[in-house]
């Protein structure tokens, strides 16, 4: 019973559903049955490498694709139907944008904020995302990072319950990624959602509540970043420098799956108490490395393990 009464739960709070999102071009499958919940004031990430389905996804959830078949309910409404209604309420900072090359900084802010019943002062906007120096400049005339930054606050000038990001940070400097992870906490603390599509590891392990992996069309693994990385790479790195040629010992611990000697470095795998196993071992060998340490596994370990790939590749 209690079981039921948490699936109940959760479903009262999703704010986006989909179930067997299908969606097509010719003969290629971009989307393949795909299904997921979001829950409201989440950051829920979508992580997977070039061409994985990610684009068409949150666009068929904009209403900016038609998928083949499939259920989509956001907000009470489907994106197939509901389209002006939906819009309202949504922010969209899309992977492919363009303005008008002389439009400036101030008038594109003016201009979206103009056709919003419910505005955000688009003077903040200038000023949280770095653009107040850049008010008057015109589109054309704006860095990279500057037009990514720019296109941020549009997607948030009409106050919206869900903010759909795709490779938002892409183009951004390193300082600027950091601002715009601040900013991303910033608005789902206000209690809106937000959808990220990202390649990058850090920032879906960092920011996201929840996150998918997807993977030729398909999601291969949906969880918390934490909980991804217990279930599916549970294997920590223990790495040192030792002179020492043989070290074949070390495979008497039954917890060590794997030695690699590269010259002097050393790297151990293995689960459970490795660091202090390895460390414990190599004393009683007479082995003092000053540069022992252990990594943790990260959200990378666990792309390579689902994808096989390196993310980019
Ligand atoms: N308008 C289109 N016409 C034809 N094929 C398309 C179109 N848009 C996407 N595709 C194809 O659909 C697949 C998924 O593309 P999508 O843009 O959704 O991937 P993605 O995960 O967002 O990739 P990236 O990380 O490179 O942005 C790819 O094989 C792509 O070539
Ligand atoms: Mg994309």
């Amino acid at each position: 019973m209690a079981i039921q009464d948490e699936r109940v739960c959760f479903t009262l709070t999703a704010i986006i559903k989909v179930e067997n999102l299908r969606k097509t071009y010719g003969t290629t499958v971009a989307v393949d049955d795909i299904s997921f919940e979001v829950a409201e004031g989440d950051i829920f990430g979508l992580l997977g490498p070039n061409g994985a389905g990610k684009t068409t996804t949150v666009e068929c959830l904009q209403a900016l694709r038609q998928p083949d078949s499939g259920m989509m309910n956001i907000l009470g409404l489907d994106p197939r139907h509901d389209a002006p209604a939906l819009r309202r309420q949504i922010g969209s900072q899309l992977q492919e944008s363009a303005l008008p090359d002389r439009i400036k900084v101030w008038e594109a802010l003016d201009l979206f904020a103009s056709v919003t019943p419910e505005k955000l002062d688009w003077q903040v906007l200038l000023e949280q995302w770095g653009l107040a120096e850049k008010r008057k400049s015109t589109f054309a005339s704006l860095s990279g990072g500057q037009r990514q930054r720019l296109f941020i606050a549009l997607a948030l000038v009409n106050n919206p319950r869900i903010v759909f990001l795709d490779e938002m940070t892409t183009g951004l400097d390193p300082a600027a990624r950091r601002i715009a992870w601040d900013l991303i906490r910033s608005i789902r603390e206000r209690g809106a959602t937000v959808i990220l599509v990202t390649h990058f590891m850090d920032e879906a392990e960092k920011l996201c509540d929840r996150l998918a992996i997807v993977d030729r069309g398909k999601i291969v693994a949906m969880d918390t970043p934490q909980g991804l990385i217990t279930q599916y790479a549970s294997e920590v790195r223990v790495i040192f420098t030792s002179d020492f040629a043989d070290l074949s010992w070390l495979h008497n611990i039954a917890q060590i799956k794997k030695i690699t000697k590269s010259g002097p470095r050393v790297e151990v795998e293995g689960s459970g108490p490795v660091l202090a196993l390895v460390a414990a071992s190599l004393v009683e060998h007479g082995i003092t490395p000053t540069d022992l340490r252990i990594e943790q596994p990260t959200l990378e370990d666990v792309f390579l393990k689902l994808t096989g790939k390196d993310i980019g590749e």
